[in-house]
């Protein structure tokens, strides 16, 4: 997978691919990621990217013809899957959503700041648009480093079997089941005895009924 991301800061994104998982990914070469400045497709001397709004109001909206050059020139090279736009007003990102996107090829992440992207860029080349949830962060930076993150470790060979992703919450529409390591008593606080047994079948039921007595007490919705 390869995943070009556009922004006007790429130093804020670049470490969570840095570390972890994400780093392995990237050293095994299981998925590529590059940055592209939008500074570096303006075409005046100050790398003016952005300007102030048609009709007044407070705050700069990112122009459409530096966007319009990066997603060219990328577009030229390869075909993409996707190209994204990160936003609070967009399809709000789940698991399920994450599992498509991971089986991309190719995809551009644009990152929005300031108001946002002149709302051309939104109509003509974007072809979805992302929120991370109902909340409005300082650009789509941190957005996009949630999505890379949530797809990326879903590629297959990422994650070995102890990091697997089929155990996760959300994987089947259920909230993982909780986890203990040793000690198995600290300060009275005991490990359910079960997962001492050694008795596997026995684990695998009582993990189940873990996972759907805690979807049912913390997130209903999820069962609807
Ligand atoms: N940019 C600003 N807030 C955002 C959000 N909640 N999701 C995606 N992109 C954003």
């Amino acid at each position: 997978m390869r995943i070009d991301i556009i922004t006007v800061l790429p130093e804020l994104l670049k470490s969570p691919f840095e570390a972890s998982i994400l780093k392995r990914a990237i050293e095994k070469g299981l998925v590529e990621v590059n940055f592209h400045n939008l500074r570096d497709y303006a075409d005046n001397s100050y790398n003016q990217v952005d300007d102030y709004q048609f009709g007044g109001g407070a705050g700069m909206v990112l122009m459409i013809e530096p966007i319009d050059k990066c997603i060219s020139a990328l577009t030229k090279e390869r075909s993409y899957d996707e190209i994204i736009y990160m936003t609070p007003d967009g399809e709000t990102l789940d698991q399920k959503m994450a599992n498509g996107i991971s089986l991309s090829k190719n995809i551009i992440i644009l990152c929005g700041h300031y108001k946002g992207v002149d709302h051309r860029v939104r109509e003509t080349f974007i072809t979805r648009e992302i929120s991370v949830g109902d909340y409005v962060l300082s650009g789509g930076e941190l957005a996009a480093a949630i999505l890379c993150d949530a797809t990326i470790r879903l590629i297959p060979g990422v994650l070995n079997n102890e990091t697997s992703a089929l155990t996760d919450t959300f994987q089947d529409n259920l909230l993982a089941p909780p986890v203990y390591t040793r000690p198995a008593e600290y300060k009275g606080m005991k490990v359910p005895e079960v997962l001492l047994s050694g008795n596997f079948p026995k684990i695998e039921k009582w993990r189940e009924d873990q996972a759907v007595e805690r979807t049912e007490k913390l997130r209903p919705d999820l069962l609807k």
